[in-house]
């Protein structure tokens, strides 16, 4: 099987690497020639553990081809997939222009039957859009060639893309076409995944699938975060409420951390573009609406500790900030909460001192350039800091020697923004340890 992959993004460079992988053809198609030269030369786009040894492996063995020319990648491909961006618009909804340009291009320069299917997150209807695309650039042509249209959402965490790409929980197939399905059926064989696993529906219902279960994410982090809050009202553990509740299997212990707001590339996205299709159908999706306004606010927790411990007037006070990221394992910075925290603190005067470990590069370039200054490890943050903000939970800030942090902070102050810290240990060690929604004691200054 010939398969092309059009984008080099997160999803569309790990799915081509993957497929690939697996034993099949893949031509990975981008625009951006740089970016193409980077990827011939082993200079991944992204950092995604594993990611860099799967593209060099396949493109070694030539099985992954990297092209900027789309009409060629897809003569004899039996599948070309849309994987290209969907940027929000103004207002909220998902931009189309590229999904469609390629959608175009295709429906130009086909030459034989072709799947074309989307593996973007797309707003429902789209694939009727790609289809009437298509079938417009070859009336063009005055062609009669044939084509199918089909949804194949991907639901890879960044982080660990490689990885759910390989062994994915459910395989989520919009298909309204025999052939096409049985091509499709063909494709994912390899991944030796039990029958109801791989699930066909229609192409709407795939797409819907896709929005759902990432809004549905979005709202078990809402949800928590909000009682969360109410928890530290009441005196109670946050923490403790999160196990109690996770041990119900039908409630489930994942996605139920409390934390500095959910960030990154779908989330965010993909709860205000499902909220902006449903006032395009006149319908109000409440639950989702309030999901995005407790994220926003969430993402201030942290600097309203912050404020009430130090006072509203930051000025002159430095911060060190541990993480940047929107998650661990990852260098993407897209709506990560950390952005909002420096511009906070540094609204109310304060400086910030950051270090990520991977992070900090992306950072600079696009995000918050020269608003902070970076460090070269977790401790060097902390030299003349009163007090360290814990943003993202990467490994190495688990367990920070924090005699060491101890001497070079002002103060002892630690607001944890996603309780990693243990604080009966913290607080031995003489520290002041602020999470989210651990209850009445946050309020208890302890000596030293
Ligand atoms: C998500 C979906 O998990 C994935 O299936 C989809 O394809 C794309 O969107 P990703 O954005 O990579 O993946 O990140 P994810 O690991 O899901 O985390 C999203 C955000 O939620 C992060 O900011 C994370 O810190 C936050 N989060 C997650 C919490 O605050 N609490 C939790 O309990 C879990």
């Amino acid at each position: 099987m010939k398969i092309t992959v059009v984008g080099t993004g997160y999803v569309g460079l790990v799915s081509g690497a993957c497929f690939a992988d697996v034993g099949i053809e893949v031509v990975c198609v981008d625009i951006d020639k740089k970016k193409i030269d980077k990827l011939k030369n082993g200079i991944m786009p992204i950092f995604e553990p594993g990611l860099e040894e799967i593209v060099k492996r396949n493109y070694a063995s030539g099985r992954l081809h990297f092209s900027t020319n789309l009409a060629e990648a897809i003569q004899d491909s039996d599948v070309a997939f849309i994987a290209v961006g969907t940027p929000p618009g103004e207002d909220g909804s998902a931009d189309l222009k590229y999904v469609l340009a390629v959608a175009e291009e295709i429906g130009q320069n086909m030459s034989d039957y072709i799947v074309v299917a989307t593996k973007s997150t797309v707003p429902v209807t789209t694939g009727k859009k790609v289809q009437q695309t298509i079938q417009a650039a070859l009336d063009n042509r005055g062609s009669d060639l044939e084509f199918a249209v089909a949804s194949n959402p991907e639901f890879l965490k960044e982080g660990a893309a490689v990885e759910d790409f390989l062994k994915p929980d459910r395989i989520i197939i919009g298909v309204e076409d025999e052939r096409a399905q049985k091509i499709m059926k063909r494709l994912y064989k390899p991944f030796q995944l039990s029958g109801d696993r791989i699930i066909y529906m229609d192409i709407p219902s795939a797409e819907m699938t896709k929005y759902t279960a990432n809004a549905m994410l979005a709202t078990k982090i809402s949800f928590m975060n909000d009682i969360a809050n109410l928890c530290e009202l009441v005196g109670a553990d946050a923490n403790m409420v999160r196990k109690g509740i996770g041990s119900d299997p039908r409630i489930g212990n994942k996605f139920i951390y409390p934390g500095v707001g959910y960030g990154g590339s779908c989330f965010p996205k993909d709860v205000k573009a499902i909220v902006k299709t449903a006032k395009q159908y006149g319908y109000d999706l409440r639950v989702l609406q309030a999901v995005e306004a407790v994220n926003e606010d969430q993402k201030h927790t942290l600097v309203n500790k912050v404020k009430k411990h130090f006072g509203e007037d930051l000025s002159g006070m430095v911060f060190a900030l541990w993480g940047l990221s929107f998650k661990p394992n990852t260098d993407d910075m897209r709506e990560a909460p950390a952005i909002v925290i420096i511009d906070e603190l540094r609204a109310a005067g304060a400086t910030v001192k950051a270090y990520d470990p991977i992070a900090m590069e992306e950072a600079k370039e696009v995000y918050v350039g020269d608003k902070i200054s970076y460090c070269n490890d977790a401790y060097d943050a902390c030299v003349d800091a009163d007090a360290v903000l814990l943003i993202t939970e990467w490994s190495e800030f688990r367990l920070p020697s924090w005699k060491a942090v101890g001497k070079l902070l002002k103060n002892k102050v630690v607001f944890d923004g996603r309780n990693i810290y243990d604080r009966k240990y913290l607080n031995e060690m003489g520290f002041i340890h602020y999470g989210i929604g651990l209850g009445a004691e946050n309020h208890v200054k302890v000596e030293g």
